[in-house]
């Protein structure tokens, strides 16, 4: 095993948990969608290979969801839709700014 720093500039995780009604999950939200979503915006601004876009299980704030969380920048983001994912992609483009020196 190895251990190293993460390759990513911004690694963007967005909870796509599921649990089909039974309980709150971020996927009632479509969550999927606000994958794609990220993931066509980032491509198109060139950022392959330094924002990555994952998809991943519950973070815990299943009752706040969909959730999506950059790291290692530490923030979070709550209730977000394909209709507001503006917030996410402009602090995301916050993030390279300063990383390239903007
Ligand atoms: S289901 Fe997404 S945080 Fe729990």
């Amino acid at each position: 095993m190895e251990k190293n720093s993460s390759p990513y500039v911004c690694h963007v995780f967005v909870c796509v948990n599921d649990r089909k009604g039974a309980r709150k999950s971020c996927a009632d939200g479509n969550s999927p969608a606000v994958k794609q979503l990220l993931k066509g915006e980032f491509k198109k601004r060139g950022w392959t290979g330094k924002v990555r876009v994952s998809h991943c299980g519950c973070m815990g704030l299943c009752m706040d969801g969909p959730n999506v969380m950059l790291y290692p920048q530490r923030i979070w983001f709550s209730g977000v839709t394909e209709d507001n994912t503006d917030s996410v992609i402009r602090e995301v483009e916050s993030i390279m700014e300063d990383h390239d020196g903007g």
